[in-house]
């Protein structure tokens, strides 16, 4: 994708406003920890390893904008920054991974004084995101020989370079599938409440001259049942130990489908997505959201306005579901056992 979803420019992060997409390509530039905030709590910003990124310059802005007068005070500010961008969205464990990696810093004693501590800060960020530019690059290499000439591939939401700092995530394995030279048709659903899949995947598979055929979640079963679908590949916000995987409502549905049809079923993610604290996907926090998401659709209400709702934003799809999982250090596949933790960074 030739356009920056996330980047530091002139003193400031500027982000895609993905609220607005596809109709509008706006960016949000500031140098203010509360706009990124609200930028990833409204999902201006999205997708687990961009909500990561942007939280890590929103701790740099703040650390850059600190009056502290010494080392101690600075890390005091950088630790409170961390804390409060930690409330913005609670499942996407990329966040928190990225987070812990600003603290670090901070802590490490490293700088002699403020300026310094406020660069090496700026430099972290600067490095998360150019990982995970990278990460995306491998698992682009790693996924891609899964889909084949002809095959018809499902995706849910978007795991694409607009949730990233590079090219995405199960869309990266797409893209690289398509620079083989293979021609193949990709059915998205759209994703409702917020149609992550019908305002943001759909936009980027096009824009890469991908053929997209767009469907209602609820489509899904008829299209595999039809023989049009051959795998399965999303993105996740976090990937438990043993292998349970949170990735936005609606993935265990289509997995189970994907299942009752016997068509692979395939997670793609940076190892900055797996929680190495958990065992199993149910200490996964799922996030839950506004009402007016269901109530309304495009600004239009669609519901009676005091009807009552539930609006979990994630699912968590357990791992006897997925037939692989595609990391930036590799592909693996069940049993899980101890190939989720070996994948560890250190
Ligand atoms: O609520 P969102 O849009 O942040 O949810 C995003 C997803 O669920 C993605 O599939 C996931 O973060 C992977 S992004 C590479």
């Amino acid at each position: 994708m030739s356009i920056e979803t996330i980047g530091w420019h002139k003193g400031k992060l500027r982000l895609i406003d993905q609220t607005e997409l596809p109709g509008k390509l706006k960016y949000i530039s500031t140098d203010d920890v509360n706009v990124v905030w609200d930028a990833i709590k409204r999902l201006a910003v999205r997708g687990a390893p961009a909500i990561g990124i942007a939280g890590a310059f929103g701790v740099a802005v703040a650390a850059l904008k600190s009056r502290a007068k010494d080392c101690d005070a600075l890390k005091n500010d950088v630790i409170k920054a961390a804390d409060y961008l930690s409330g913005s969205r609670p499942t996407a464990v990329n966040l928190f991974w990225a987070l812990e990696r600003m603290k670090a810093v901070a802590r490490s004693g490293r700088a002699e004084n403020c300026k310094r501590m406020k660069q090496f800060l700026l430099d972290e960020a600067k490095n998360i995101l150019k990982d995970d530019k990278i990460r995306c690059r491998k698992i682009g290499e790693n996924g891609e020989r899964l889909i084949k000439e002809g095959d018809g591939v499902l995706t849910h939401c978007n795991a694409g370079a607009l949730a990233t700092g590079g090219a995405g995530t199960a869309l990266s394995a797409i893209f690289s599938a398509k620079r083989k030279g293979r021609k193949f048709t990709v059915y998205v659903d759209e994703t409702r409440p917020l149609l992550q899949g019908a305002r943001l995947t759909a936009w980027e598979l096009l824009h890469e001259k991908i053929d997209t055929v767009l469907i209602t979640d609820n489509m899904a079963g008829q299209v595999m049942k039809e023989g049009k679908i051959n795998l399965v590949i999303t993105g996740a916000d976090r990937i438990a130990l043993n292998g349970d995987v949170a990735n936005k409502i609606g993935t265990y549905g289509i997995a189970t489908l994907a299942k009752a049809h016997a068509i692979p079923f395939y997670i793609a993610a940076p190892v900055s997505t797996i929680d190495f604290s958990i065992k199993t996907g149910g200490e996964i926090p799922i996030e839950q959201r506004d009402a007016d998401e269901i109530i309304k659709c495009g600004g239009k209400r669609i519901a009676p306005g005091n009807v009552r709702v539930y609006n979990p934003a994630f699912d968590v799809t357990p791992s006897h579901l997925i037939a692989g999982i595609i990391t930036d250090k590799g592909f693996v596949t069940p049993p899980y056992g101890k190939k989720i933790p070996g994948l560890g960074e250190r």
